[in-house]
């Protein structure tokens, strides 16, 4: 089954059609600048004119940055308070003429993950990190995801622990790979100790570049590197849209 993944981004709005089965993008992806404001409104608008350039009739899945319950957005850490309440499966639906399934952007992320790459026939405790502009977890205990995980707002410090181990903190306090891994450390530290996870795969652009901090670490759970880099978003939240996120637990 095809489906249309929608990744929503606090810089851009990435979109291709994805083959469900094999996790593969079928075409290059549309991307468009998340527009500023970044009002719902703004953003159903710049998702539908990815969908429109794309050519895409059919059914869409859409990852987003926040909590979302029943279509409906939750929460606003990183992005546009307007959002809360927002319906923004509906506004997609109505917009696009289309079936429409909203997740979580990290939960996408995970599904694709567990699917098709770093997590594939781990059954075990499973956590997915996003390491971005905040940190995004997903949860999956024997293949099923536990939705709307927000690992990342533990307090670690005293602070968010997104505002000291994302890759926007990173940057933000000019850290060299060992002092963020410091940071990472302690941050993946506190998380064992709350879940007792088998295994932690970490995500996010800076994935690619995982060779400079996962050595460093010292957490006694297994930490490897997500596998599906910039398409997890976009698989994940295909995935997220049909009943082959079912078939996740089953994956082979
Ligand atoms: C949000 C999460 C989101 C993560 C990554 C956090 O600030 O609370 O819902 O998954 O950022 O975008």
């Amino acid at each position: 089954m095809n489906v249309f993944g929608i990744d929503i981004g606090g810089s851009g709005i990435k979109g291709a059609p994805v083959d469900t089965t094999s996790g593969e993008l079928l075409t290059e992806r549309v991307r468009i600048k998340t527009p500023q404001p970044a009002t719902p409104e703004a953003i159903v608008a710049t998702a539908v004119e990815v969908v429109g350039q794309a050519g895409w009739h059919g059914p869409v899945g859409c990852g987003f940055p926040a909590v979302v319950k029943d279509g409906v957005v939750q929460t606003a850490a990183n992005i546009d308070k307007a959002a809360i309440g927002f319906d923004l499966r509906g506004a997609l639906q109505r917009e696009l003429e289309a079936s429409v399934s909203v997740v979580n952007d990290a939960d996408a992320a995970g599904l694709a993950e567990m699917r098709w790459g770093a997590g594939r026939d781990h059954d075990g405790v499973v956590l997915m990190l996003t390491l971005g502009t905040g940190i995004g977890t997903s949860l999956f205990v024997g293949g099923r995801l536990v939705p709307n995980t927000e690992l990342g707002h533990i307090e670690i410090r005293g602070e968010d622990a997104e505002h000291r181990a994302s890759d926007t903190a990173r940057k933000r306090d000019d850290l060299g790979w060992k002092e963020y891994a410091k940071r990472l450390d302690e941050y993946l530290n506190r998380i064992e100790d709350l879940l007792w996870p088998d295994l932690i795969v970490i995500g996010g652009g800076i994935s690619k570049k995982s060779e400079k901090f996962l050595p460093h670490l010292t957490a006694r759970t297994k930490a490897v590197p997500a596998e599906m880099h910039n398409d997890a978003g976009i698989a994940g939240a295909a995935l997220a849209g049909t009943p082959e996120r079912e078939a996740v637990k089953t994956a082979e």
